[in-house]
């Protein structure tokens, strides 16, 4: 079978959906690796470094697609490359299902069968295929690390000669997987760091890094989690105590990373203007919720805006500013799902339609969009 690794389209995608690491594996499963010319380049892997690996390489999309089997990629295709999509062949990728519903119609009528990693379900048996968790690993560790260089002031406590230098205060807001990087990566820089979540298992997550947690504990706080683990998007009078307690917090810190997201949701406002405007002049916010429409009303999307003298950083693509490592988690992810729907023995296509990882990502299959989240 052939499998295909296109260029990213997207202007300012710098991740690639496959490594020479990633191709030796396949090329393992029995499949020829086909490589569009300098799909690896932003992510500084050349085409020479593809073909060492056992790829070849061709000269542009249309002939990478051509026949093939299956198809790698971060975002998800669109125009011209879903029209050179194979019949039932399996594209595997961020697809977006929430907001790129005509994408995903139109993969549907080209009748491919199409995977939005986003979708695997959070059980133990995908987690090293789980693209959420491994690009949110490294965006909460970037976020901490673009604050601090652009925070006029250092992170740790300095006792010197010429006097001490204060630490800087980070609160972190929304404690999931890039949250939890977030507070150790500004721990380990030497910040006092506190954080917040409406998980009550975000608690003890908190203190076990070394920071402080800061929420309203009522009932509804209990009960705030699915049965997935994800958070629930809360009462409008719980938001305000939340807020009334978080405006207080907020006044003290220096930096603060918000992480909120709710799947399918815009983002939840967690830091409003009147917070802003309370905050010391040079402190920093990064909102790695803006691609969801931001936990600050003042985000711009991928801008940097400095609003009340508080920066404000909206990059919606963070991994992407790591793109070595978040490609090689990707690509790593995306080969441990591929040897899922590839019989080991024969090299070809296998997929278990029972499976639940297969039923919580497939988005459309024989022409037709089959998950509820997408269906038309
Ligand atoms: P996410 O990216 O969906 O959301 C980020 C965080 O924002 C979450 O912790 C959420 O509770 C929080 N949040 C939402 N609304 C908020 C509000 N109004 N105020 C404050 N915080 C708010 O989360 P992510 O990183 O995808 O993790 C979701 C869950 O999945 C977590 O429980 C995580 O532990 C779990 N997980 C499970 C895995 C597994 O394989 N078992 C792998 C990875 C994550």
């Amino acid at each position: 079978m052939k499998l295909a690794v296109p260029k990213e389209t997207t202007s300012g995608e710098t991740r690639v959906a496959a490594t020479p690491e990633s191709v030796k594996k396949f090329k393992g499963l029995g499949l020829d690796i086909v490589v569009e010319t300098g799909a690896g380049k932003a992510a500084r892997i050349t085409d020479a470094d593809y073909i060492a690996a056992g790829a070849t390489i061709a000269p542009d999309a249309k002939s990478a697609l051509d026949g093939a089997d299956i198809v790698l990629k971060v975002r998800g295709p669109r125009g011209a490359e879903t029209a050179a999509l194979k019949k039932g062949a399996v594209v595997a990728a961020l697809l977006a299902p929430h907001s790129e519903k005509a994408e995903i119609q139109a993969l549907a009528a080209q009748g491919v069968i199409a995977f939005a990693m986003e979708f695997l379900p959070r059980i133990s048996r995908a987690q090293a295929m789980d693209v959420l968790s491994s690009q949110a690993n490294l965006a909460g560790y970037k976020a901490v690390i673009d604050a601090a260089a652009t925070f006029g002031r250092a992170m740790p406590m300095m006792m010197t000669a010429a006097g001490t230098i204060a630490p800087a205060r980070v609160l972190v807001m929304g404690v999931g997987v890039a949250g939890l990087q977030a507070i150790a990566t500004a721990k380990r820089l030497g910040a006092i760091v506190s954080a917040t979540d409406v998980r009550p298992a975000t608690k003890e997550q908190v203190e076990s890094l070394g920071g402080t947690f800061v929420a309203v504990m009522d009932e509804e706080f209990k009960n705030a989690q699915t049965a997935g683990g994800y958070a629930k998007e809360m009462s409008p009078e719980y938001q305000a105590k939340q807020a009334a307690l978080i405006a207080e917090t907020i006044k003290k810190q220096d930096i603060i990373i918000t992480t909120a997201l709710i799947p399918g949701r815009k983002a939840p406002v967690l830091v409003s203007e009147e917070m802003i405007k309370t905050m010391k002049p040079g402190s920093v916010i990064v909102d790695l919720a803006a691609e969801a429409g931001g936990n600050t009303p003042l985000t711009k999307s991928n801008e940097v805006v400095e609003v009340h003298g508080v920066t404000i950083m909206g990059y919606t693509n963070l991994p992407g500013r790591l793109a070595v490592d978040s490609s090689s988690l990707y690509a790593r992810n995306l080969f441990n799902f591929v040897s899922l729907i590839v019989d080991k023995k024969s090299g070809l296509m296998a997929i278990d339609w029972n499976d639940e990882i297969i039923k919580g990502a497939a988005l459309t299959k024989d022409g037709e969009t089959i998950h509820p989240a997408v269906k038309g």
